[in-house]
């Protein structure tokens, strides 16, 4: 490569990582969606597990698992996936996290429910394709605490 092409290589490059700096609103999933699916949904949607205290089995509610990329994108009982990509419409979480709070269907059904500002990001990232960047699914201890990879 002569030495022209290579600044012109770096120019544009320069300029194309300003654009992606300028998309204040594109939603970065590990810091502002999982941390919120994993502390308000998936202490009732992940791996079936025996709870310590009782010591019965309890599975993903309504069928649906939330812990991992594979799982996520599913549908459960409802037989409506819970998350498709790029259709906010069709995700069947967002539409839950969205419904009045008095309704039956509402989720988390028990908990602190979503603030304005999570139920945005869910959306935003939903509509930007619902990319899960390095994120290989979340474990818990059977108590539900999380654990390091
Ligand atoms: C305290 C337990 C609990 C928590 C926390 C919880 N859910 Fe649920 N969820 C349930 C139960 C029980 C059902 C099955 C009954 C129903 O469909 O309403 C369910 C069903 C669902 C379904 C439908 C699955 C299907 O296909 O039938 C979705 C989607 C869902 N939850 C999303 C969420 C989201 C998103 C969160 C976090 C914001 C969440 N849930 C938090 C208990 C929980």
């Amino acid at each position: 490569m002569n030495r022209r092409s290579l600044v012109q290589l770096v120019v544009v490059g320069a300029s194309l990582s300003t654009v992606t700096q300028l998309h204040a609103e594109d939603i970065n999933f590990e810091k502002q969606v999982l941390p919120v699916l994993e502390k308000k949904c998936m202490t009732c949607h992940r791996e079936a597990h025996t709870d310590p205290e009782k010591g019965r089995l309890r599975k993903p509610k309504g069928d649906l698992r939330m812990d991992t990329p594979e799982d996520i994108v599913k549908a459960g009982e409802s037989e409506k996936p819970a998350i498709v990509a790029g259709e906010p419409d069709k995700s069947e979480a967002l539409a839950r996290v969205l419904l009045p709070d008095d309704s039956d269907d509402f989720m988390p059904p028990k908990g602190d429910p979503l603030t304005k500002d999570e139920i945005e990001a869910l959306k935003s990232w939903i509509q930007q394709g619902a990319k899960f960047g390095d994120w290989k699914g979340t474990k818990f201890t059977p108590a539900g605490e999380k654990l390091k990879e």
